[in-house]
């Protein structure tokens, strides 16, 4: 029997990058996954569709997360696909943009919170009547929360609020058995890093890790499956560091 057989996981922002290599990776241990997107229709029916090729189960779900009510409206679906019970959330959908502390302005600065913080805080709220017992809920954090890097101070203190969520949501939840954690990665090539891709943002990368390669989703995805399964059981409110070694 696999990991997670008998589980279901939803994923936010499943169409592409980290969260679709995550919701593959939870499908391949076993679990039924429901991959949530925003405008990528079709690359969500993508996932789903490679998924159930594979022998999972897996149904595709559209929320705008920047709407004030699109965390409760993705629950709701949720809610009504599984019936009493979620074991797994990853809480992955996130924006960034890049801009000086001159550049920042009110309404980027408000998506920023909106999509990274505000959502995932109003998702867990939304799904607790069907976590419980065993279930872990994993956030995406980033190696900016804690380092200066870039001119990201806006996305990083969307980070940050995230990385002292995750403490109290731990705190709050570990009595009904519900997990809590984060993972911070450094730069991983997706739509999100393009400047991963090119040789200066390559150099930049490089030269701050320990680990001489750039990250693919797929180096985070094996976090998101330890957090998410029985073999992070006594792992709560912690934000796991997974970025080759940035800038220790
Ligand atoms: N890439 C990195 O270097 C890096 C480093 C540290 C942390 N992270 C964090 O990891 C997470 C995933 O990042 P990524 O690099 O995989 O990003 P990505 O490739 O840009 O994908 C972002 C995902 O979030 C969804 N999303 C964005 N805005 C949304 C909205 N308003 N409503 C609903 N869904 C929305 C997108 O869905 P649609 O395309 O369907 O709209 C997409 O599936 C983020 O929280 C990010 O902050 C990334």
């Amino acid at each position: 029997m696999k990991a997670l057989t008998g589980k279901t996981a939803l994923v936010t922002g499943a169409s592409r990058g980290i969260g679709r290599a995550a919701a593959l990776a939870l499908a391949q241990a076993g679990a039924q996954v429901i991959v949530h997107y925003g405008r990528g229709a079709r690359e969500a029916d993508a996932v789903v569709a490679e998924i159930t090729a594979a022998g999972s189960r897996a149904h595709a779900i559209q929320a705008d997360l920047v709407e004030s009510d699109g965390p409760h409206r993705l629950a709701r679906q949720v809610r009504a696909i599984v019936d009493e019970r979620l074991d797994i959330l990853v809480a992955n959908a996130g924006i960034a943009k890049a801009a000086t502390i001159e550049e920042t302005g009110v309404e980027d600065f408000d998506e920023l919170f909106a999509v990274n913080v505000r959502a995932p805080y109003f998702l867990v709220q939304q799904l607790l009547p069907v976590l419980g017992e065993g279930s872990s809920v994993v956030l995406l954090s980033s190696l900016a929360a804690r380092n200066s890097v870039g001119n990201l101070s806006a996305y990083a203190a969307t980070k940050g609020a995230i990385d002292t969520l995750v403490r109290h949501f731990a705190a709050s939840l570990g009595e009904r058995g519900i997990r809590v954690n984060a993972i911070a990665p450094g730069v991983v090539e997706t739509d999100m890093s393009n400047f991963a891709k090119t040789d200066a943002g390559r150099d930049f990368t490089l030269g701050m890790q320990a680990l001489k390669r750039v990250a693919q989703p797929d180096d985070i995805a094996g976090a998101a499956l330890f957090l998410a399964s029985d073999a992070a059981r006594w792992v709560t409110g912690d934000t796991l560091r997974v970025d080759g070694g940035s800038k220790l």
